[in-house]
């Protein structure tokens, strides 16, 4: 059993917990040993008060025998007093075990779902492109709960419900001996059988239970994200048939999920109550002698006292035992979420300066090759290319040309699957990455912002007492922005909306070039970033481009030639290859296609 699958997986996961939860785990143990003796205390008391009350000799209780000589009023008042603190005892350590566990069930929660974002984040770019968010913000949140709930909080409650069995048990053995051991020995075997049994089914719920919420995660995030197309396509019940579809097929998962647990537990009291007047009355009912009966009243009390001071850890142990069996799928989806962790790709914040690696002259893709996951063909072909440090870059061609990725391999977000990037001729090394990404900055085609304010959305990733304001201020003016951001009732604290849903499309891209701005970095790259502007604005943006960039190296992605007319070299792309490279001038001269561009925007701008 304990080599099964489920767990090693809880082993792993256990070991990739902070060492002080391990000592919290440790600590619970004292704790439960205090409680089992605590219950141990009530029983003897018990066995004790009936064994007096019903005048029998007092041989089943081996320890307090002797230490009350009183009169039988007092010793009675006495053993009713012990009786009453001690239970009051029993159910307060009872208590303070269980809020020690809630309290190190949470702590473990948080432990993994901090793990896992900071594993999720640490992961390759490529990691995101063949996983969808939803998915994994779903596991993050639903998975990691319940492996909480079902895993770590049963085992917690079986590890300090065993000492409470054992104790309990033994106590009872002393007292009733052979029919004891029979007792719980059936107990046992009962309860072993009956979780066998259904533990199959427990995990099948889990698992369909798990595909129901992500598919309906999904939809939710799908409808409200498609929102527009949504109410233009009148196709509301669309969304909400799918969603109930999957609602259906939801029911019996989780109400069966829920349930098969339950059937050991509401079975052990009819189960308990009959074993205990098989083995305790049956012998003594073919006995002669009527008053056997009553002599084993005493054990019976005792022995009752003892179920119901053992249903409580071995309905816990028990229930435990088969939501840990059937957990097996959340486990597997935890495990995913916090092993691999890429730690080491992430640089602490306080090294970045000295860290920043950049070279001197040139910057080169040399003969790149590149597919994506899961695609068969290569989306960049056997690409080489140079850029001069210093010096304006622009991609220009069709679309699925590769513009994207080129940028993406340049930026080290993609990986070449052949070939390298070249800095100063030097190949970038794989633990250099994260140095050579510090220096650059990149708008991206299609990009998100924050739901925060516009000073949070220029200084990503910056707690306010480390934002500079004089800089967001000027990355503002030079992105063309002043002048809303100074009309904003609250200014730089105005508020975007969810992806900056309460700016238009062009006010985004500035906002976005903000950004990019303020991090001063020296390789810019904007792919399409200026597609949504006026010719005005872009030029003017252009322009502050020059003016702000000490030394900075701008790589440009348009289709419109305007912006790319002032452009030191311009690379031509077509199948993931590049046709023709050159200034504008030579350009016009060998790519027909530039010249047909060329001859279609002028025609455009000169009517
Ligand atoms: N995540 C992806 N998975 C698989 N293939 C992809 C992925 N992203 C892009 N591609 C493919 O790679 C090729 C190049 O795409 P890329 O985005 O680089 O083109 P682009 O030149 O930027 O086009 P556009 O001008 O439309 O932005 C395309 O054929 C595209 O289908
Ligand atoms: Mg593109």
């Amino acid at each position: 059993m304990l080599n099964s699958k489920t767990f090693s997986y809880v082993l792993k996961i256990f070991s990739f917990l902070p060492k002080s939860r391990r000592k919290e785990f440790f600590a619970l143990i004292p704790v439960a040993l205090i409680s089992g003796v605590s219950d141990i205390f009530v029983l003897t008391i018990v066995s004790r008060l009936f064994n007096f009350l019903s005048g029998q000799p007092r041989d089943s209780v081996p320890y307090l025998s002797n230490l009350f000589d009183f009169e039988p009023k007092y010793k009675i008042l006495i053993l009713i007093s012990i009786f009453i603190i001690a239970s009051w005892f029993s159910s307060f350590i009872k208590l303070y075990v269980r809020a020690k566990q809630l309290k190190l069930k949470a702590t473990i929660w948080r432990d993994l779902s901090e793990l896992a974002l900071k594993n999720l984040l640490s992961q390759q770019y490529e990691f995101f492109i063949e996983n969808k968010n939803t998915d994994l913000s779903a596991s993050i949140l639903v998975s990691i709960n319940r492996v909480a709930e079902n895993i770590v909080l049963p085992i917690l409650k079986t590890v300090s419900g065993m000492f409470l069995i054992i104790l309990i048990s033994t106590t009872i053995l002393v007292i009733a001996k052979l029919s004891a051991l029979l007792l719980i020995c059936g107990l046992l075997l009962g309860f072993l059988l009956i979780s066998l049994s259904i533990i199959p089914y427990i995990r099948f719920a889990t698992k369909k239970r798990l595909e129901v919420e992500l598919a309906s995660n999904n939809i939710i995030n799908e409808s409200l994200n498609s929102i527009i197309d949504i109410k233009l396509t009148n196709s509301e019940s669309f969304f909400s048939k799918q969603f109930k579809n999957i609602g259906k097929n939801a029911i019996p998962a989780i109400w069966k999920g829920e349930t098969l647990p339950e059937i050991p537990r509401a079975l052990i009291e009819p189960f308990g109550i009959t074993l205990i007047f098989i083995i305790g009355i049956f012998p003594s009912l073919f006995s002669s002698d009527i008053t056997e009966i009553a002599k084993v009243i005493p054990f019976l009390a005792t022995i009752a006292a003892a179920c119901l001071k053992l249903t409580p850890p071995l309905q816990d142990t028990f229930k435990g035992y088969n939501a840990i069996r059937g957990g097996l799928p959340d486990l597997e989806v935890t495990l995913n979420l916090i092993k691999n962790n890429n730690q080491k790709n992430i640089l602490k914040r306080d090294s970045f300066l000295d860290k920043f690696l950049y070279p001197k002259k040139t910057i080169k893709l040399n003969n790149i090759s590149y597919s994506y996951p899961n695609s068969n063909t290569n989306a960049i072909n056997n690409l080489s290319l140079k850029i001069n440090v210093g010096s304006r870059i622009a991609f220009v061609g069709g679309t699925g040309s590769g513009k994207t990725t080129t940028a993406n391999l340049l930026l080290q977000l993609l990986s070449p699957t052949k070939g390298n990037l070249l800095l100063d001729d030097l190949p970038l090394k794989q633990k250099h990455v994260k140095q050579w990404q510090m220096n650059c900055a990149y708008v991206q085609q299609s990009f998100y912002l924050p739901s925060s304010s516009i000073l949070e959305n220029i200084a990503f990733a910056k707690d306010k007492e480390q934002i500079n304001i004089e800089d967001v201020w000027k990355a503002i003016d030079s992105a063309r922005l002043k002048e809303l951001v100074e009309n904003l009732p609250e200014g730089l604290n105005t508020n975007i909306g969810d992806s900056g849903i309460k700016l238009s499309g062009g006010q985004r891209q500035r906002l976005a070039i903000a950004r990019a701005f303020y991090r001063k970095s020296r390789l810019l790259i904007l792919d399409e970033a200026t597609s949504s502007l006026d010719n005005k604005t872009e030029s003017e943006i252009m322009n502050s481009i020059d003016l702000i960039s000490n030394n900075c190296t701008l790589v440009v992605i348009a289709h419109r030639l305007s912006t790319v007319i002032n452009s030191d070299e311009i690379y031509e792309f077509e199948k993931g290859k590049i046709i023709n490279f050159g200034n504008f001038e030579q350009l016009c001269k060998v790519s027909e296609s530039f010249q047909d561009l060329n001859f279609l925007e002028n025609k455009i701008l000169n009517g």
